[in-house]
């Protein structure tokens, strides 16, 4: 006899992309991303703008994701939404969304964590390997630097993480001093391919063994800069690959280093990257080399499923749905939502 199979309606709306996805049992059937270039000229994401697009943009996504699936809304399960964190005004926008659907369809509401989501990709059913329990994850995004331990699809706990920027912000405020656009995590990884890694040396934080700093980093940069310009005012012109390549291999350094640790510490030797900053492609090819080099089974999402997307939060309502455990209609977003906390 089979199964009944489960549909689900992901959204998610935490920063500055709005996406829909549906998702059946664990397989995706459509995945929508809306970016917003409108935040390219202020050099990151401007809060205010961020919630008017999510606002313009929620109706078209979910429906070009209910078309892309070939569903109607009447066929749907439940609806899974980003809770936290995020920004609020973004946040609000998917939640109250999430919480009309639900209520106008008499179906279950599913509150998903975002940064579970990011880890959760992994399970997503594309036919790949999946990280066996435990694993360690290491969750790197434009606003998390995480190292987390997955005992179980809800048995996170955080290892380590930053103490002051994320890794995605350390890529994004390092290209914003070069004078590249918002998000400069893609374009810093573009030109770090033409260039020499080691031209420039910058110094590595000193902080625990599984916390992050990258804030040192950008006032490295700064004081390089400041002092190159005045022998060479077309300083960063001239070096841009390199300054770029160096960069790259810095953060790379360091993410690397604090997984090691948390190796030796831990003894798991399944590695996970999820989050933007895994569609790195340094980052990608330092950890399929350490997969030979240090015998670890590396996980490696999809580049559609790095940055943020809706398909993460459907897989996390697939199973919150199998668990039953759904929310009331009086649920509200969270800015600040750890996870470990559901
Ligand atoms: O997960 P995400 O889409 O949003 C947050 O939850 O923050 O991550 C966005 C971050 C940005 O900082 C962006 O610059 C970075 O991921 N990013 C990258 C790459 N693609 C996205 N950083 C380095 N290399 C990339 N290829
Ligand atoms: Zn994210």
């Amino acid at each position: 006899m089979s199964q009944k199979s489960i549909t689900i309606l992901g959204i998610e709306s935490s920063c500055d992309d709005t996406s829909a996805a549906v998702i059946e049992n664990a397989k995706i059937q459509s995945n929508i991303v809306a970016n917003q270039e409108v935040h390219q000229s202020f050099g990151g994401v401007v809060p205010e703008l961020a919630s008017r697009a999510h606002q313009q943009n929620i109706v078209p996504v979910v429906n070009e994701a209910l078309k892309i699936a070939n569903i109607s809304k009447d066929q749907l399960d439940a609806i899974a939404f980003t809770r936290g964190p995020g920004l609020m005004g973004s946040l609000l926008v998917g939640t109250s969304f999430a919480k009309s659907f639900a209520l106008a369809l008499d179906i279950p509401l599913i509150e998903v964590n975002h940064m579970q989501g990011h880890i959760m990709a992994h399970f997503i059913d594309e036919g790949q390997k999946m990280p066996d329990f435990p694993f360690l994850c290491l969750t790197v995004s434009g606003g998390h630097t995480q190292i987390v331990k997955v005992s179980g699809l809800f048995d996170l706990q955080i290892l380590g993480e930053t103490i002051d920027d994320a890794a995605g912000e350390a890529f994004d405020k390092s290209a914003k001093i070069l004078g590249l656009p918002y998000p400069g995590g893609p374009l810093i990884d573009k030109y770090a391919k033409q260039g020499n890694p080691h031209k420039f040396k910058f110094t590595k934080p000193k902080v625990d063994e599984l916390s992050f700093s990258f804030s040192g980093l950008k006032s490295n940069i700064i004081q390089l800069i400041q002092r190159e310009e005045k022998k060479e005012p077309d300083f960063i012109k001239n070096n841009l690959v390199d300054l770029c390549a160096s960069i790259q291999y810095t953060i790379i350094s360091i993410l690397l280093e604090k997984i090691e640790n948390a190796v030796k510490k831990t003894a798991i030797t399944q590695i996970a990257i999820a989050g933007g900053v895994s569609a790195n492609s340094g980052l990608r090819q330092a950890l399929l080399d350490r997969e030979k080099s240090h015998q670890w089974q590396v996980y490696i999402p999809k580049f559609e499923y790095c940055t943020d997307n809706a398909a993460m939060i459907a897989i996390v309502g697939y199973y919150k749905y199998l668990d039953e455990a759904f929310s009331n209609s009086s649920t509200t977003p969270k800015a600040r939502f750890k996870i470990g906390s559901l």
